[in-house]
């Protein structure tokens, strides 16, 4: 996805204007903040919108910051380190009123909440087949003819127009073979006579599934002294079932590496949130504990969990 974000930054930016205006977040994953940063190399300004302490973007913030200068907004659907599921129809109107592209990433969303680029009309959307059980290949939507219009970096070895355009050589068709084996996977959780039917009722099945398991987490976390858990609460429809939490006292480090002793699988750090975790002032003490829920995740598990961060904590 990052590749492919580059590819697509640098085939915008052909048409824009030094003093021209690239509203990126603080809440996003590097990965579509550092395409766009990489742009005022050409004279393109770069503005950055606020991350609340809730974990929510600063919306007035936002508004602030869109102007008639703005010609694209880069923004996530939901954040891989709080789980924070942006108000996208609040953007892409803003994104409207000014005529900026809307260019959204939804790698962290697209595992966990149906997402219809229809109905979330934006001109690009950027999502990574391995977050959704799938192999390593990087997605690229482009609404209609909005990719026929850029100037990308075309070769002779491939078709001129979308969805080819971008691409450079042949593409990988084994890796793609497992994108359509991942997209049958999930649509074997749903029903319907239609591939479209039987992804729409397994989204719902999986995001029904997977917050009951993030919300037992949640409870199981809040109990024990000592935990601060971030990002929106969980009662919001709207959320992706991906708890970051930090313990008074202890590393992020230290509590994955007693996890990882006890056979539970948590990473520490920033993942590559780096902006985010800054501006929570989070950097200094190794970032935060996360864990993110996924379809074959267990009851059971997150009571393992739970016992093992006492026992950590009792020693
Ligand atoms: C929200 C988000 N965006 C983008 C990426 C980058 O995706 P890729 O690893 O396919 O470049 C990640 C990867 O973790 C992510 O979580």
């Amino acid at each position: 996805m990052t590749s492919l974000n580059f590819v697509l930054a640098n085939a915008i930016s052909r048409s824009l204007q030094p003093g021209d205006e690239i509203l990126i977040t603080q809440l996003d994953h590097e990965a579509n903040r550092g395409p766009w940063l990489h742009q005022r190399r050409h004279g393109i300004v770069v503005r950055e919108v606020l991350l609340e302490e809730d974990g929510s973007l600063d919306y007035a913030d936002l508004e602030k910051k869109i102007s008639e200068k703005t010609r694209v907004i880069a923004i996530g659907l939901a954040s891989n380190i709080f789980g924070t599921v942006n108000e996208i129809d609040r953007v892409r109107q803003l994104a409207y009123e000014v005529g900026a592209l809307l260019v959204v990433d939804g790698v962290h969303f697209v595992p966990h909440l149906l997402t219809d680029v229809r109905a979330i009309d934006c001109d690009f959307m950027l999502c990574s087949a391995y977050k959704f059980y799938g192999p390593h290949v990087g997605i690229l939507y482009s609404r209609p003819g909005a990719l026929d219009r850029l100037d990308t970096d075309r070769l002779r070895v491939q078709t001129q127009n979308a969805p080819y355009r971008i691409e450079r050589g042949t593409l990988n068709h084994a890796a793609l073979a497992g994108v359509s084996a991942a997209v049958d996977f999930i649509a074997s959780f749903g029903e319907g006579s239609t591939l479209r039917e039987k992804i729409v009722t397994a989204m719902a099945n999986i995001q029904k599934y997977e917050r009951s398991l993030a919300q037992q987490l949640y409870l199981g976390l809040r109990d024990l002294d000592g935990v601060d858990i971030y990002g929106p609460p969980l009662k919001e429809t709207q959320r992706a079932p991906t708890l970051s939490f930090t313990v008074e006292n202890k590393r992020p480090e230290e509590i994955c590496k007693y996890l990882a002793d006890h056979g539970i699988c948590a990473w520490d750090g920033h993942f590559y949130a780096i902006r985010a975790v800054e501006a929570m002032g989070l950097m200094g003490q190794g970032g935060v504990t996360r864990m993110g829920i996924a379809v074959y995740n267990t009851p059971d598990e997150i009571d393992y969990v739970i016992s093992t961060l006492k026992q950590l904590l009792n020693s």
